[in-house]
């Protein structure tokens, strides 16, 4: 039995990358308009995740939010995925490496345990490699030992997700990808995922899919009552993903979770899906 209670998978996350001098804020003003998923990494090199922890404790202590109302998401992010400030010892074997990065994402968290932890991106772009199967493992022994509850991949392609099955592993509870309209907004690995009772969520909803953004179909559907990224972002959650958003903006913010009231008949979801995929 895990001995804190399972905070409950939210409806939307916030994302703190690229933030650098201006995490600790965004996280706390994220938490103030209503965000309860966060999502970091222990990855330096594009994400503070000890900036991250400032702005929980600053939460925390303006009463905005306790631990418990949060479902905290972060990464083990192999070594080529790094630059110099690393969370492991280089020499450490990759177990040693997940543990590591671990106890140092809990420090900066300030917490004792995380909701998610995530495996940043596999070491093949290809397979499921026996490097994958040793990290996915050490990520077990955390989950196990209660320091997440559940784990997740993410950057994995459906072949990577059908090498672990193939292989027995077991199968994450999260998928976290970059969502391309033009790939059917990633049809492939969202199938796979709901038929295996995976929560996929998806980023670069709107960086990466300028081209539908930009449709008059969107524009559309976009009446007064809803901008264009909340059209897609409502669109996203009608087909089953866990949106994130990165945004720095307090308006913005303010829009994404609203998005959530915003009508979307299944016509027009359809049309949405069909546009570029
Ligand atoms: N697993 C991975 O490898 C990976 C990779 C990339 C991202 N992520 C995660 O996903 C999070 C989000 O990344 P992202 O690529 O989706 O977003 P993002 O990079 O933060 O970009 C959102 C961009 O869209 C703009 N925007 C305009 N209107 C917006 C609106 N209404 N709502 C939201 N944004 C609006 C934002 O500008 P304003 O700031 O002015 O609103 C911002 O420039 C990251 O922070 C990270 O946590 C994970």
């Amino acid at each position: 039995m895990p001995p804190h209670p399972p905070s409950p998978i939210p409806d939307f996350i916030y994302g703190t990358a690229w933030k650098e001098d201006r995490t600790p804020a965004l996280t706390e003003l994220a938490l103030r308009m209503g965000f309860r998923g966060i999502d970091t990494a222990n990855q330096r090199r594009h994400y503070f995740e000890a900036g991250v922890g400032q702005g929980l404790a600053a939460a925390y202590n303006a009463g905005i939010v306790t631990r418990d109302d949060l479902f905290l998401q972060t990464k083990f992010t192999y070594q080529p995925g790094q630059d110099h400030r690393l969370p492991y010892d280089p020499e450490a074997s990759l177990s040693i490496q997940v543990a590591q990065s671990m106890a140092s994402s809990l420090e900066h968290l300030g917490t004792g345990h995380v909701d998610s932890y995530v495996l940043h991106g596999p070491s093949s772009n290809h397979d499921w490699t026996d490097a994958d199967a040793e990290v996915w493992e050490a990520m077990r022994k955390e989950r196990d030992a209660g320091r997440t509850r559940l784990l997740g991949v993410s950057n994995v392609s459906l072949r990577h997700l059908q090498h672990m099955a193939a292989a027995r592993a077991e199968l994450p509870a999260f998928v976290q990808n970059r969502c391309y309209a033009r790939l059917g907004w990633d049809r492939g690995a969202r199938s796979f995922c709901h038929d295996h009772k995976i929560v996929y969520q998806g980023f670069s909803l709107l960086t990466a899919n300028q081209e539908v953004l930009h449709h008059p179909l969107i524009a559309s559907l976009a009446s007064a009552n809803a901008t264009l990224a909340q059209v897609v972002f409502r669109f996203a959650r009608s087909i089953g993903i866990l949106p994130l958003t990165g945004t720095t903006n307090a308006e913005h913010m303010k829009q994404d979770l609203a998005s959530r009231h915003v009508k979307l008949p299944p016509e027009a979801v359809q049309a949405i899906e069909a546009l570029a995929g």
